[in-house]
């Protein structure tokens, strides 16, 4: 499991003119060793004392300045860059970057970022303490923390223009936890989440199989939002073709009594199972060795059922929180009532299928019913769903579970 700090958080990491702009590099790589992908954005200023090369080397990707590098933009334009940020951290920020900020100036690459992203933003002052003291710089900074911007640091001591006062960069390891608190904990740190998704197929011969039309598109969008949630998540996946999300442990099953067995096995130390396979009801009672021929009659085929996996783990002695989906034509709520009652499960996940929605494609909807309560997530993207559900999860498990502290 990745319990790292800013596991996966995407962070875009700005770059001011300074001479401080030297640590912003040692910023990155312990960004990435706190499990962030970074992408960096300097001024042109910055430029002047840290050469791109290096934060295109310490972070794995292209370094941008200007708003106006055709192919940069061709490859992730500026309007993406924002969109992909999760955070947005300024190291460090010079007077003169903090006023534009300040004013809404978007004249270059990284401040047109800062009014695009939705992301939350830092800012990490490095400046002489004359210039930090001014009234001026003091006011800038005061509009950027009524607009909610992270203001982190500056410290005091000596610093390079021979001074000493307050206006030095905060040390690297400051400003990651700085950054690490201000996210806050994330709902599913510390839980072990075992999620199924995609179709079971039942082999009628060599060549030939049962199967349904589950992409496992959904189970896979839950999968990875429960690790983006910070949980240690296992994968249980029929035969889809969808990658692995990041961070996240899969195992590849093909039948319902390989999914039965994988899922009992890892079952048994997970808090939360969420069992979005489609699992196929019926298996051929038997499976042919050799391809069957065809005959001129009639083939008729023994079709016994297999068992139910989620309604297995309900019965254990004590069973993971258990969340089960309920994909139905008709009487959506009243079918998934009774399966919330009749696997015992602690929440059902409900969708109409047969719609522009639910099977093989990437929008869906969905009712949640646990016992005392219900609440429609809207169609939306299943990846946006996804998110939803799991803190929507999350919620109820924290509300029905007791918290254990470890010694
Ligand atoms: O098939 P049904 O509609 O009853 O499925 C409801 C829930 O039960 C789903 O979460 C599905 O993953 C699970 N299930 C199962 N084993 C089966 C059939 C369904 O775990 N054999």
């Amino acid at each position: 499991m990745s319990n790292a700090s800013l596991d996966r958080v995407h962070v875009l990491l700005g770059v001011g003119g300074g001479i401080a702009a030297y640590k912003a590099a040692e910023l990155v790589r312990r960004l990435r060793d706190a499990g962030a992908e970074v992408r960096v954005v300097m001024t042109e200023n910055a430029t002047r004392f840290v050469g791109a090369v290096t934060f295109q080397a310490l972070s794995g990707n292209p370094v941008r300045s200007s708003l106006w590098d055709e192919s940069a933009e061709a490859a992730m334009s500026h309007i993406e860059l924002a969109r992909w940020a999760d955070e947005v951290i300024i190291a460090p920020a010079s007077a003169d970057l903090i006023a534009r900020l300040a004013h809404g100036f978007a004249g270059d690459l990284l401040s047109t970022l800062v009014l695009t992203t939705a992301a939350p933003v830092s800012v990490a002052p490095a400046m002489n303490q004359q210039m930090w003291a001014h009234p001026a710089t003091q006011a800038n900074v005061e509009r950027l923390r009524q607009r909610k911007v992270r203001v982190l640091g500056p410290a005091a001591g000596s610093q390079a223009c021979g001074e000493t006062g307050e206006g030095r960069l905060l040390e690297v390891d400051e400003l990651i936890a700085a950054l690490v608190a201000a996210r806050g904990p994330r709902s599913l740190d510390g839980l072990r989440v075992l999620v199924s998704a995609g179709p079971t197929y039942e082999d009628i011969d060599p060549v030939r199989f049962i199967g349904n039309r589950s992409s496992g598109k959904m189970g896979f969008a839950v999968a990875a939002a429960a690790a983006q949630a910070g949980a240690e998540v296992r994968l249980i996946a029929g035969p889809v073709s969808l990658s692995t999300p990041a961070g996240v442990e899969r195992i590849d099953v093909r039948s319902a009594r390989q999914m039965r067995d994988a899922v009992i096995a890892a079952a048994a130390d997970a808090d939360i199972f969420i069992s979005a396979a489609a699992v196929g009801d019926y298996r051929p009672e038997t499976t042919a060795p050799t391809k069957l021929k065809k005959s001129g009659k009639a083939l008729a085929l023994e079709l016994i059922q297999n068992p139910d996996i989620l309604a297995e783990v309900g019965q254990s002695a004590q069973p993971p929180f258990l969340v089960g989906f309920a994909a139905e034509t008709n009487d959506l709520e009243h079918y998934a009532r009774g399966k919330l009652e009749r696997k015992r499960l602690d929440m059902i996940a409900a969708n109409q299928v047969g719609e522009a929605q639910g099977f093989e494609c990437g929008e869906n909807a969905l009712l949640l019913i646990w016992s005392g309560g219900s609440e429609q997530l809207a169609l939306a993207d299943k990846r946006v769903l996804a998110q939803s559900l799991v803190e929507r999860i999350a919620e109820r498990y924290r509300a029905t579970r007791p918290v254990v502290v470890s010694a």
